[in-house]
């Protein structure tokens, strides 16, 4: 250590909070030494004496030549005088010292060109470092005037010479806690790194292996091999096949740099998708090629990924790391890779571009097992369901009561079910064929027209309860079971399509083919989005309600006129009503709760249930239709028959 290091370490501390003040992007193992060179008129010298080792170093400059010496290189042994080109009549020169010790490079820029002195070897593990300001000997007409360090002045006088002492350090544990602080443009300079360490082969870093190949011409493909990391097998690491189309067929050789992180934390605190229900494997690879950005390769990149079982219930997919966005914060994307699931264990990836790449594991929503098969039974559910309600609306129509009340609820009924599984039935094509906008509206709609079949669901079982209950008042206007039920379920969907981004395409992904997923027009119910919120607080709520307030009327009218007459003969259609309703909230309540592992045949019951919903109200008006008529037949010649009778085998 130098003799004035009591005062250089103080400056050093001074120099550091002016580096994080200043915020400055620059490593803080490098070394920038700048100054003008004040020298005479004769002919000019750069001068230098590099050793190894970790001592001090010297710059200094007199009337005609500006020289560098000392011990500060790990591989590097090199001194020479070069003569540098007049400048007649200048009298001062602007110079820079550069120092790369992870690298071990070093060069010196003089009037705006680079001699480089020390060229790099490779990365350096332990190397010299943290250089601290020593002494500066006097002042003279020649010599080096404003000098910085790294942009901070150190003396605006002409001094003959500055000396700077170095310490030894381990670059490369340096070099990852850097590469890992910050934000994702920093994971970039491990690969450029790289990259300018001149290295062929195999590159050890303790945050990251890499393996560097030269494509010649005539490059056939290559299967990269990466270095493994201390205690793992290479059957562990992940493959690489580089295709032939990779190298540019303008270059005649070309870099290429394959950089394995076997602890993908370096990409998790920028990226956007540590949500509890998405994770990306431990194992990143990044692929680039020296100075080129390659897209939309005709033959794709193959990189084979092993990792720990993953359940066929959890989804995996190939991602990118999609810097170009905003390179402060980085998202995967899913576009550019396919995946191949090859086993539990193992997954390949086929990606037409460089970058970043790792594996999505979705544990939310879940991928849907026999998704076709459920498509399919819902397609044709709904399309029964859709004709049913149809010839219902058509035969409610030609009634001889087609003006009556119980038939307007009825009608209305039979309207919003057409509606919900038509749109339901339609919504996989227009995810497909009509692209987001269309799906905007179209989701609205379905949406639209799933809680006007909640509030006619509900206006059936009240209705039927007034009619037991409200004795003497008389029931209301259709036009107020109308507002309800076509009304009220517009003001959630209004809100909602005005607040944005909450309808649109969603992808129900297959647990048998993750690369097609099944499209839809929905709410987007991703976690922390205002669709879930929407869903939790409208959807949910307002089936509970049904429900809810449906049980406790059912309760109440069978406590009232489970003695009448009525009931005995009526019994039939009351039960009917609920019967169905209750069908209905309980399969809507089936597909929102979330069943897991339990089962199977929950997705499939959900399915039949309920696309088959209007199917089940004609059925239950035909045969409803037909015991009244029966029982009118035997009931002729009966004269009693109170006013509330005939309301109630009218709601039948
Ligand atoms: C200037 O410095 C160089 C190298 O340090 C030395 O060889 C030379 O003699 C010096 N010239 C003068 C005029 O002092
Ligand atoms: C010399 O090197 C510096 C530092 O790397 C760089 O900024 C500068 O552009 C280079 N100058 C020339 C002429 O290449
Ligand atoms: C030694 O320095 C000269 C410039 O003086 C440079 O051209 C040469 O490449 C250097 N040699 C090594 C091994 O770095
Ligand atoms: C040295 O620094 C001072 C103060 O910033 C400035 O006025 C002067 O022009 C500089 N001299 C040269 C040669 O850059
Ligand atoms: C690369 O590996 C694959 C198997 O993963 C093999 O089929 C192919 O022949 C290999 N290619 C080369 C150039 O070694
Ligand atoms: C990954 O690195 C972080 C911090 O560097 C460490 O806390 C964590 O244990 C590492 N994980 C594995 C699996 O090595």
């Amino acid at each position: 250590m130098g003799p004035n290091q009591g005062f250089g370490g103080t400056l050093w501390m001074i120099f550091l909070f002016a580096l994080f003040a200043s915020g400055s992007g620059e490593n803080d193992r490098d070394f920038k030494m700048c100054g003008t060179w004040c020298h005479g008129n004769g002919l000019l010298t750069l001068a230098h004496d590099l050793k190894r080792g970790c001592g001090t170093i010297t710059i200094s400059a007199n009337e005609s030549s500006l020289s560098i010496r000392g011990e500060i290189t790990a591989q590097c042994e090199n001194s020479s005088v070069i003569k540098l080109d007049p400048s007649p009549g200048a009298r001062e020169r602007h110079f820079c010292v550069y120092w790369e010790p992870l690298l071990d490079q070093l060069w010196v820029e003089v009037n705006g060109q680079n001699h480089t002195l020390c060229w790099p070897s490779g990365l350096q593990g332990n190397c010299c470092t943290d250089l601290s300001q020593g002494s500066n000997k006097g002042t003279s007409t020649y010599g080096i005037l404003n000098a910085t360090q790294r942009d901070d002045i150190i003396s605006y006088k002409t001094h003959p010479a500055y000396e700077f002492f170095g310490e030894i350090i381990n670059c490369k544990n340096k070099f990852c806690d850097e590469a890992s602080q910050g934000s994702g443009d920093k994971v970039n300079m491990i690969e450029e790194t790289v990259m300018r360490s001149k290295v062929l082969g195999n590159v050890v870093l303790p945050c990251a292996l890499s393996s560097v190949v030269e494509m010649k011409e005539g490059f056939q493909g290559y299967n990269i091999t990466l270095p493994a990391p201390q205690g793992v097998p290479p059957q562990m690491i992940p493959s690489v096949h580089l295709p032939s189309c990779l190298k540019p067929p303008e270059k005649k050789k070309v870099k290429v740099v394959c950089t394995y992180f076997k602890n993908s934390t370096l990409f998790q605190g920028c990226s956007k998708v540590d949500q509890n229900d998405i994770r990306i494997l431990e194992d990143v690879v990044g692929i680039t090629v020296e100075n080129e950005i390659i897209t939309n390769l005709p033959e794709p990149i193959r990189i084979g990924f092993h990792h720990s079982v993953i359940p066929t219930s959890h989804s995996r997919k190939c991602v990118s790391w999609d810097t170009k966005k905003d390179p402060t914060e980085v998202t995967w994307k899913k576009e550019g890779c396919e995946t191949i699931q090859k086993g539990g264990e193992d997954t390949e990836c086929h990606c037409n571009h460089l970058t970043y790449f790792a594996i999505l594991v979705q544990l939310e929503p879940r991928p849907v097992r026999h998704l076709v098969a459920l498509t399919v039974i819902t397609s044709m559910g709904c399309a029964a369901s859709t004709l049913s309600c149809v010839v219902l609306i058509y035969f409610l129509n030609t009634q001889r009561r087609a003006k009556d009340q119980s038939t307007a609820v009825h009608r209305g009924l039979a309207m919003a079910l057409f509606l919900l599984s038509l749109f339901f039935f339609l919504t996989g094509t227009v995810a497909n064929v009509g692209g987001n906008r269309a799906c905007w509206a179209f989701g609205a709609a379905l949406h639209y027209a799933l809680l006007s079949s909640f509030s006619w669901m509900f206006i059936e079982v009240f209705h039927s309860f007034w009619l037991v209950y409200m004795v003497f008042s008389s029931s209301p206007n259709p036009y107020v079971w109308h507002l309800v039920g076509f009304g009220l379920p517009a003001v959630p969907v209004i809100v909602l399509l005005a607040i944005g981004k909450v309808y649109g395409v969603i992808e129900v992904v297959s647990s048998d083919d993750v690369n097609n997923p099944y499209l839809m027009c929905w709410m987007d119910v991703s976690p922390r989005s205002v669709g879930l919120l929407a869903h939790y607080f409208i959807n949910l709520t307002f089936l509970a309600v049904v429900v809810i307030s449906g049980l406790i009327m059912l309760f109440l009218v069978l406590r009232n006129i489970q003695n009448r007459d009525e009931w005995r003969k009526n019994k039939v259609a009351f039960l009917s009503i609920w019967g169905l309703s209750c069908l209905f909230g309980t399969t809507w309540g089936l597909g929102f709760l979330d069943f897991g592992q339990l089962s199977e045949f929950i997705p499939f019951l959900f399915c039949i249930l309920n696309s088959l919903q209007g199917f089940f109200l004609m059925l239950r008006f035909y045969i409803l239709d037909r015991m009244r008529k029966q029982s009118r037949s035997s009931l002729d010649g009966s004269t009693a028959s109170s006013t509330r009778q005939h309301m109630l085998q009218e709601k039948s």
